[in-house]
Formats: structure tokens, sequence, C-alpha cells
């Protein structure tokens, strides 16, 4: 069984360290972490802690770390799945299906209609019957009703076919109802539709006038579904309880059974792994409406689950990826080039849309953009959807905003501004500092200071939305005083010199050292450094001096910056040549840059640290000296060696 990341993500979200560690170890609150004697190696003085905002653990000890089930794998000897089941049945998150629940996909198919016999045509024009490969049924030309055909073949070979007898033999098979299932038929359909297309003259007119290639239709399987009432009922007699489950086929208040999408344009939505599992079908023009239909939620088909584009994205190896409005959105811009747009499907995007989005990417680029018109239903859509993603934000996770021109969708956009206008429009889009800055100051006079405040608040209002114990929300407040220019009282000392980068005059500790002053909260990334920081250099004492007074430093970020100059007195002098030599103006100038920043510098001084340690032979154990190598070889994996060297 494959977890997927965001259930795992889920589960841990649910699941305190603190709590689950505390089962057992005995845990003891100093400053702001837990500790305790460490479960997996003898030692008389505790040295194992537990960090309840990274809901991780770390023994200074032996080196085992990881969160809390790594913790629960390692204490229990348990593997993986063992974990993550218990893990689910104590948060309610439930973990996917095993396969074998293949039941809910099947579903009675009807006997052959008699009499049994049937034109060869008929046989080719059928759909696979299930367990067959699916081979597309060869077009048919039918003249008015596409099902004439279907209806009126009893006469035709029936009598003299030299090979009636061998149907006879298979249909006394096929009379016993068999069981069909939801992914064939799904799949049936779409070739169904698929075919249709050629047969009919509006419907490729209307992709014609949207300006499709006969190469993007076949791509994105696009299709049409006929006008008659009963075209799907007539092409599958035999699937009619398949189509009802699916709710391609319904029934009128009378009792008739009719077809959901008729005189439409039909695009299949496929899941994750390429499957068809449903259909959008749009009216021909915009005078009908609902303009779009799509099919309803079904055994197979989520759509609070999936994404429009998804699959193909994947496929296409896109590493950018963008959230639009609608299938015409995702399938212009593949077809001008532009990978990786997904719409959801005729639903707002939800936070499970937002996750699977981000779990597409490597931890490199862990950036998403979503597109929104400029219009005022664009704005209101763009701030709920903000609502939704902040609290997503950890771990470096990004968000740019494509904001369109009004009366534009990405449509639209590229076919009027061609492929290479898109691109730069896109690639000016603002990061969430600027959009949110640009979307809060927009109604607010911020010239006075009661307009500065307000922003201030409603700023509030939204960081209180991010992830608890992440540095990102002090950052996005820090620049936003300084964007509307409230005075610092206190102003390190920054050497704008660039050629006396801090290699020259200062080393790279002395370095994490300015940054922590002048950004107190960016303390969550160099945590990791206390553990392995040599004891006689000054960073080693203020990191101590942070772990005791992180909890209590005050929200305000200029505030927390005198409260750690007071907490460090100690250390006044030094720690004035290093505010005066360090040019930290790269940490200054967006938040998302200082977030990403400190975590790479954290990443490459633990990396060098570490090796140092292997080098110096100092360990007390086995087990300790394998688990520095895990940490380096976790790093290794995490960032590519290129990066770290620099
Ligand atoms: P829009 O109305 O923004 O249209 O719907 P669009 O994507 O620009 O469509 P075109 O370009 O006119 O063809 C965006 C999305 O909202 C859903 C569909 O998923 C559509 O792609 N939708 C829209 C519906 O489900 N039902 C509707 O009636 C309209
Ligand atoms: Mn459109």
């Amino acid at each position: 069984m494959a977890i997927p990341q965001h259930t795992i993500d889920q589960i841990l979200d649910r699941t305190d360290i603190v709590d689950v560690i505390g089962q057992f170890v005995k845990l003891k609150k100093t400053g702001r972490t837990y500790s305790g004697c460490c479960p997996f190696h003898q030692e008389k003085s505790p040295s194992f802690h537990v960090y309840r905002d990274k809901q991780y653990f770390h023994c200074f000890g032996c080196q085992a770390n990881g969160n809390a089930i790594r913790f629960l794998m390692d204490i229990g000897s348990r593997n993986f799945i063992e974990v993550m089941k218990d893990l689910s049945s104590q948060t309610g998150i439930e973990l996917p299906k095993d396969n074998n629940d293949s039941n809910k996909l099947k579903y009675k198919r009807e006997s052959k209609p008699k009499p049994v016999q049937k034109p060869a045509i008929e046989a080719k024009a059928l759909p696979p019957k299930t367990g067959e490969t699916h081979t597309a049924p060869a077009a048919v030309n039918f003249e008015h009703d596409p099902f004439a055909e279907f209806q009126n073949n009893e006469d035709a070979f029936y009598g003299n076919d030299p090979f009636a007898h061998f149907d006879q033999v298979a249909n006394a098979f096929e009379d016993v109802p068999q069981d069909g299932n939801l992914y064939d038929l799904l799949e049936n359909v779409a070739q169904f539709y698929e075919q249709q297309l050629p047969l009919s003259p509006i419907g490729q007119a209307y992709f014609k006038q949207r300006g499709l290639s006969a190469d993007t239709i076949a791509y994105w399987r696009l299709g049409y579904a006929p006008e008659d009432w009963q075209h799907l009922e007539k092409a599958f007699p035999q699937d009619i309880e398949g189509l009802k489950l699916l709710g391609l086929i319904r029934t009128s208040d009378s009792g008739r059974d009719f077809d959901l999408l008729r005189e439409r344009v039909i695009f299949p939505i496929r899941d994750a792994k390429g499957r068809v599992v449903g259909f959008g079908g749009r009216a021909l023009n915009d005078e009908i409406k609902p303009k779009y239909i799509n099919s309803p939620d079904s055994e197979v088909f989520h759509k609070n689950q999936l994404l429009y584009g998804l699959y193909e994205g994947r496929k296409q190896k896109a590493n950018d990826w963008m959230m639009v409005e609608g299938y015409m959105d995702v399938i212009a811009l593949q077809q001008y080039g532009v990978t990786g747009a997904v719409a959801t499907l005729g639903t707002a995007s939800n936070s499970e849309h937002l996750n699977i989005l981000y779990n597409q990417n490597d931890k490199k680029n862990n950036r998403i953009t979503l597109a929104f018109d400029g219009d005022a239903a664009g704005q209101k859509a763009a701030r709920r959807t903000l609502e939704i993603a902040l609290p997503l934000l950890n771990d470096g996770r990004e968000l740019k905003f494509f904001v369109l021109p009004n009366d534009h969708d990405p449509d639209s956009l590229i076919r009027r501004e061609g492929i290479e206008n898109f691109r730069r429009l896109l690639d000016t889009s603002p990061l969430l500092s600027e959009f949110v800055f640009a979307h809060l100051t927009q109604n607010h006079n911020v010239a006075s200071p009661e307009g500065k405040s307000q922003v201030m608040g409603e700023l509030r209002q939204l960081t209180e939305l991010l992830p608890k114990g992440g540095s990102y929300r002090y950052l996005l407040q820090q620049y936003f005083r300084e964007k509307l220019g409230f005075s610092r009282k206190w102003q390190p000392q920054v050497n704008n010199d660039a050629s006396l980068s801090f290699s020259t005059k200062i080393d790279a500790e002395e370095y994490v050292i300015a940054i922590l002053i002048n950004h107190p909260y960016l303390y969550i990334h160099f945590e990791p450094l206390r553990a392995l920081v040599s004891q006689d250099l000054l960073l080693y004492h203020v990191l101590n001096i942070f772990n005791v007074i992180f909890d209590e430093l005050p929200d305000d970020p200029e505030l927390s910056t005198y409260y750690v100059l007071g907490a460090c007195a100690a250390h006044h002098h030094e720690l004035q040549h290093i505010l005066e030599h360090a040019n930290i103006s790269d940490y200054t100038s967006s938040p998302e840059q200082a977030d990403k920043l400190a975590a790479d510098l954290s990443t490459k001084l633990q990396y060098q640290f570490l090796q140092l340690k292997i080098k110096s032979n100092k360990f007390s154990s086995l087990a300790e000296m394998r688990n520095l190598k895990q940490r380096i070889y976790d790093i290794d994996k995490k960032r590519s060696l290129t990066l770290l060297e620099d």
C-alpha cells in the first residue's frame, strides 16, 4: 500500500510528538524543548530533546533524530505501514484502501438483448466487453440517427451467417449476467465520445473556433456527445446500471432514462494515473445554460481530490504548477507549450488540491502559482484561496499570484499575447508578500498613521493563519513595517560594500549571529546547529540563549530584536563587532527570500559541522557514527551538492 504524502502530512498534523514520545520517555520541559533520557542509548544525564514546534526529536548523545513516525518505528521495531495504521486509527485519518476494495467498482451487466444473432458491423461498433483490451471500436458512418443501425440490425445477416454457430456458443455464456467494472466502462464511454467528434460538424467547428489543433484534441481525448436523449443507452445496452452509478444516465420523474450530457463537447477527466473517471461537457454556445455540466461524484470520481491536467502535466514532467480556473485554460496553455496548468472540476479549490500540487514539486522548487481574473470576482476568489493556502505554507513552500488583466483568462490572454509575452507576464507575477501588500493597501490610505495601522491589523489576521512555529509570519510583518515606512528605532550598522562579503571580514558562524539578531524568528532554521557547533564559538552561546528565550520573544519583530540584544548583553562587544561588519541586506529584501536563504545556510553549515565531527573521530558509540552518516546522507539527498558547495 502506497500512502500519499498528503495523507502522511495530515496524520502528522494531528499527532503531537510530545504526547507520542511522552508515553515512552519521561519528559521534562526545559526552555522551549522537552528533554529526557534517550531511549535509544544508555545515559544518566538527559541529552534527548523533543521540539514541539518542529515536531521533531533529537538526541545530542547518539544523534538519533526524526519525527513521530521515525520514533515509533525505532522504539517498537515496527515498519512504516504498521506505524501508519496505528496513527491512522488514533487520528481518524483514513489510509488509502487496499485495492481489494474492487467490489465497489462492480456493477451488474445485463445479458445480451435477444435475439442473440448480430451482424458483423454491430460487433465492431459495440464497445468491448469486460476483460477485453480497450481497442477503439471502429468508427461507423451514421447518417441521421447514429443508433438506427443498432436497433434495426437483426435481419441483416441472420440465417446465412457462416459463423452463427460460434456466435450461439459464445452467447450461451453471455446470457449469464457478468460483472462490469466502472473504470472499463468509463474508458469505453470516453472512446465513444471521441469517435462521435469526427461525425459531428458542429462539434468539430466548436473546437476549431476555440483554436484547438487536431493534435491537441487527440492529446486531451476531446469528444462530442450527440443530441439524442438516449445515445448511451443505445450504445451500451448492457451497462445501464453502471452508467447510472456514474451519473451519466439519469431517470426522469416519469421513469424514463436519459443521458446527462447531450449536444455538448466533451472533456474526459483523468485521475492521476491517467484513468478516465468522469466527464465535463460544454454547451456549444453561451446562450445555453449551464455552460458546463460535469458528471457527478461517483465511486471512482472524487472532485475534491482531483485536478484536471495533473496526469498530463506529470507526463510532461512539469515543474512549475499553476492553478487556473477552467478546462479550456489548461488545454490552451498546454497547446502553447506552458505545462503544469491544472484546474479544479467546477468546484472551488480546497487545501487538498493545493497540497496535491505542492507535493508534485521537488523541494528545491516548492512554489505554485495561482491564476486569477483581474475583476472583482477574481479578487474575491484570490482572497479565499489565499486563506486556504496560508496554513499550508511550511517547509519553504511558496505561493505566487498571477493576476490577469481585466476580462481575460489564461486561455484568452495567451491567444492575444502569444507565448513570449505571456511568459513575461507570468514571470513577473508577485510573490505572496507583494500580493498581500498590494491587496491590503488598496483600500486604505497608507499615507496616514490610521491607514497604516489598519493594514497592520488586517495583516495580523492573515499571518495568524500561517503555520505556528514558522518564521515567515514575523518576516512578513517586518516586511510590511518597512514598506509602510514605520521608522525603525534601532538600526543595525550594515556595511553595504559588496567587496566586504562575510567570508573575508567575518566567518560564517558570525554571519549567522548577525542574521539572528536582525531576524530573531529565523532561529527556527538555525536551531539544529546548536547540537553541532563547537562549544568555544560565540554562536554556541547565542544559540543556547535563543533556546531559552525563544518562547518569550515578543511578536513584534522590532521588539524581539531588543529582547535578544538584552539577553545577549554579556557578549555585547563581540556582537557589536559582528553587527558592524555583516552585510545582511539579502535578508531584508523579501520575506520569502530570507526564509529560504536561512534554511539553505543552516543546511550548508550543518553539513560542514557533521563532516568535521566525523573527521574528528570523537563519537561515543558506533550508533552515533551511524547516525551522523545518516544525517549527512539525508542532507545530500535533500539538496543537490552543487548547491551546498558554492
Ligand atoms: P468559466 O465560466 O470561467 O469559463 O468556468 P471558462 O473556463 O472560461 O470556459 P470557456 O472558456 O467559456 O469555455 C470555469 C470552470 O468552472 C466550471 C468548469 O469547470 C469551467 O471550466 N463551470 C463553469 C461549471 O462547472 N459550470 C458552469 O456552468 C460554468
Ligand atoms: Mn475561458
